[in-house]
């Protein structure tokens, strides 16, 4: 390989350049549903599967970046939409540098869905609705956060207390209330892994 001069110019590197050398595309796989309908488990479980594939991935999980860089942002509906502006503009830059970011989130506004999908555009963007049922989230309750929120002690609770947004045209629906992770997780896979394909 040739070596480029000591230093080079200011934005010499492309990002198609970064994805041939990874020998993929950068994508943003981002996963919304309700707490509990399987996002974190089913991030976790793709990051596992696409590095044991040769894939380079990072999970950029809700709960995590809220401890964060999101640590001192609410859930009101202001700090939700600024919650999800910062994980995109994150995801963004993970992509750009060739890795498939996975995001799990439940970012229940379409349009802060939809402005992160313009942000990373349209065809680096793969909207998946885990879509369990609020019956189903509540009866595997695996946070204890909808007995909490039933109590009264959480406000703003998603599917309870505040709102969800169904998308109306993901990439892919997978019914993670009535279908196990090992029924999902291989139709997952094979669309992020057609996306990602150069
Ligand atoms: N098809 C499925 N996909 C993902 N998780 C599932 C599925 N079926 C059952 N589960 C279980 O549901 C729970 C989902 O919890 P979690 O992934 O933390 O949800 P979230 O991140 O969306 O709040 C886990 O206990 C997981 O084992
Ligand atoms: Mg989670």
């Amino acid at each position: 390989m040739s070596q480029g001069p000591l230093i080079p110019p200011p934005e010499s590197v492309s990002q198609a350049e970064r994805e041939a050398l990874l020998g993929q595309r950068g994508l943003v796989v981002w996963l919304t549903g309700l707490s509990g309908s399987g996002k974190s488990t089913l991030a976790r479980a793709l990051e596992r599967a696409l590095i044991d594939r040769g894939h380079p991935c990072f999970v950029l999980d809700g709960d995590v970046v809220r401890g964060g860089i999101n640590a001192g942002l609410g859930f009101s509906p202001a700090d939700r939409t600024e919650n999800i502006r910062r994980v995109g503009e994150v995801a963004r830059l993970l992509a750009e540098s060739g890795l498939i970011a996975i995001v799990s989130a439940i970012s229940p506004y379409a349009a802060d869905r939809q402005r992160a999908r313009a942000r990373i555009g349209a065809e680096r963007f793969l909207l998946i609705h885990a879509a369990a049922s609020v019956e189903a989230c509540q009866a595997r309750d695996p946070k204890g956060l909808y007995a909490r929120a039933q109590a009264g002690e959480l406000e703003n609770f998603t599917g309870v207390s505040a709102p969800y947004e169904v998308p109306a045209d993901p990439a892919l629906r997978l019914d993670t209330g009535a279908r196990s992770l090992e029924e999902c997780l291989p139709e997952l896979l094979s669309v992020v892994e057609s996306a990602a394909a150069l």
